[in-house]
C-alpha cells in the first residue's frame, strides 16, 4: 500500500519510481560511500569527494541528483552550471563547512597575505571562491607535493587533515582550527580495547582523525583508498576508523573480510552506528523520490560564485589529472 507524507503519497514501489523518473529526466544519481545501503545501490556512481566531482564535471545527464552533502552538490553545480543538481535534503551540511565562515576566512587569508590558499573541498562554495586550489583527502598530498618546497600555504578547514598532510610532506602549512565532528570522536580507548580483541586486524583511518588515532592506522587514506586497501588485502579483519556508510561496499567487495566499526566517545563506546554523520544520513529513498518527482530541492548559485568557485576547483582537477579513479559506476552511468 502506498504511504501518505507531508508531501503527499510515496508510492510502495520507490526503486521502480526513482528509475523510471531517473529515465524521464535524462539524470544520474550521484552517491557518496557514507549513505545509506539502499541510496548506493540505487546510484550510477558512488565514489569519493574526487571522484563525485570528476563525475558531475564529465557527465552527459541533463539533471544530477546528488545524494551526499550540500557542498558536494555545490561543487556539482560549480563544474556543471547548465545543469539542474538536486539533493534530497538541502539541510544536509558539513561540520567542516560550519566551522569556516566566508567573513572570518577572509581576515586569515588577508593576515597571510604572502601564502597561497589551499582549502579542502569541504567547504561552502563561497569559501572556495576565497582559494586558490581546491584538495579533497585523495589528492592533496600529490597536489601539496608538486608546488615549490618553499611556497607559503595556508590551509582550511582541517586542522586533522592539515596536521598530517604537514607531516607526509614535511610543510609548515598555516591551519584553520575546523573539524569533522564524525572524525574527531572516534574513542581511543575502544580502539585499543578493539585490537586487544582482534589482535591480527588491520587499523584503517581516514586523514579527518586525530593523529592520537591515525598513530594506530595501518593505512590511512581518503574513502576510496580504505576501500581499495580492503580489495587488495583480502580476508582479514579490519577496525575501521571512518564513517560505517563505507562498511556497505567494504563487504561487497570482501565478502571474505570482516569489519568492525570503532564506537564514538561520546557514548563511552556503547554503540557502533553513534558514529554516523547525521547529514549524510538525512538522505533516504523517500526523499530521492520526492526531490526527483518535484525537481526539488534544487542546488542553485549566483553565476559570479559560480565563476569565481570554479577556478580553485579546475585548477584541482587540472592538478590530479594522474590519480586514476576507483569509483564504482553501473556499465550506462
Ligand atoms: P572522501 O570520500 O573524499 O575521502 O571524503 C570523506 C568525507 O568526509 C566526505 O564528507
Ligand atoms: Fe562533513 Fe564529517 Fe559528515 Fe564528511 S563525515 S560530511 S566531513 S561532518
Amino acid at each position: 500500500m502506498a504511504s501518505a507524507g507531508a508531501k503527499g503519497v510515496i508510492p510502495p514501489n520507490l526503486e521502480e519510481e526513482i528509475l523510471r523518473l531517473k529515465r524521464e529526466m535524462n539524470a544520474v544519481i550521484l552517491a557518496h560511500y557514507y549513505q545509506e545501503d539502499d541510496l548506493q545501490d540505487i546510484a550510477d556512481v558512488i565514489g569519493d569527494s574526487l571522484e563525485l566531482a570528476r563525475k558531475a564535471a564529465e557527465t552527459t545527464a541533463d539533471v544530477i541528483v546528488f545524494c551526499g552533502v550540500k557542498f558536494m552538490a555545490e561543487g556539482a553545480k560549480i563544474l556543471n552550471p547548465s545543469k539542474k543538481v538536486l539533493l534530497p535534503d538541502l539541510k544536509a551540511g558539513c561540520s567542516l563547512e560550519t566551522s569556516c565562515p566566508p567573513r572570518e576566512f577572509k581576515a586569515f587569508r588577508d593576515a597571510h597575505p604572502d601564502h597561497i590558499a589551499i582549502t579542502y573541498i569541504n567547504c561552502s562554495a563561497e569559501i572556495k571562491a576565497l582559494t586558490d586550489i581546491i584538495v579533497t583527502s585523495s589528492n592533496a598530498e600529490a597536489i601539496i607535493n608538486s608546488l615549490p618546497a618553499d611556497q607559503k600555504i595556508i590551509f582550511a578547514p582541517d586542522k586533522f587533515l592539515g596536521s598530517y598532510l604537514n607531516k607526509k610532506t614535511g610543510r609548515n602549512m598555516v591551519l584553520w582550527n575546523g573539524s569533522c565532528m564524525v572524525h574527531e570522536r572516534f574513542s581511543e580507548k575502544e580502539l585499543v580495547k578493539l585490537k586487544t580483541a582482534y589482535p591480527k586486524a588491520l587499523i584503517i583511518a581516514h586523514p579527518e582523525c586525530p593523529e592520537s588515532l591515525l598513530n594506530y592506522a595501518d593505512h590511512v587514506g581518503s574513502t576510496s583508498s580504505l576501500l581499495k586497501f580492503t580489495e587488495q588485502n583480502p580476508g582479514r579483519e579490519y577496525l575501521v576508523l571512518t564513517e560505517p556508510g563505507i562498511l556497505h561496499q567494504m563487504k561487497k567487495r570482501s565478502p571474505n573480510s570482516t569489519f568492525y566499526g570503532v564506537p564514538s566517545a561520546l557514548d563511552g563506546g556503547a554503540c557502533i552506528s553513534c558514529n554516523t554523520c547525521e547529514y549524510m544520513k538525512l538522505n533516504t529513498m523517500e526523499k530521492l523520490y520526492l526531490c526527483m518527482r518535484d525537481q526539488s530541492p534544487e542546488l542553485t548559485l549566483t553565476p559570479e560564485l559560480i565563476e569565481a568557485a570554479r577556478k580553485p576547483l579546475d585548477r584541482m582537477l587540472e592538478l590530479s589529472k594522474a590519480i586514476t579513479s576507483t569509483a564504482i559506476a553501473k556499465p550506462h552511468a
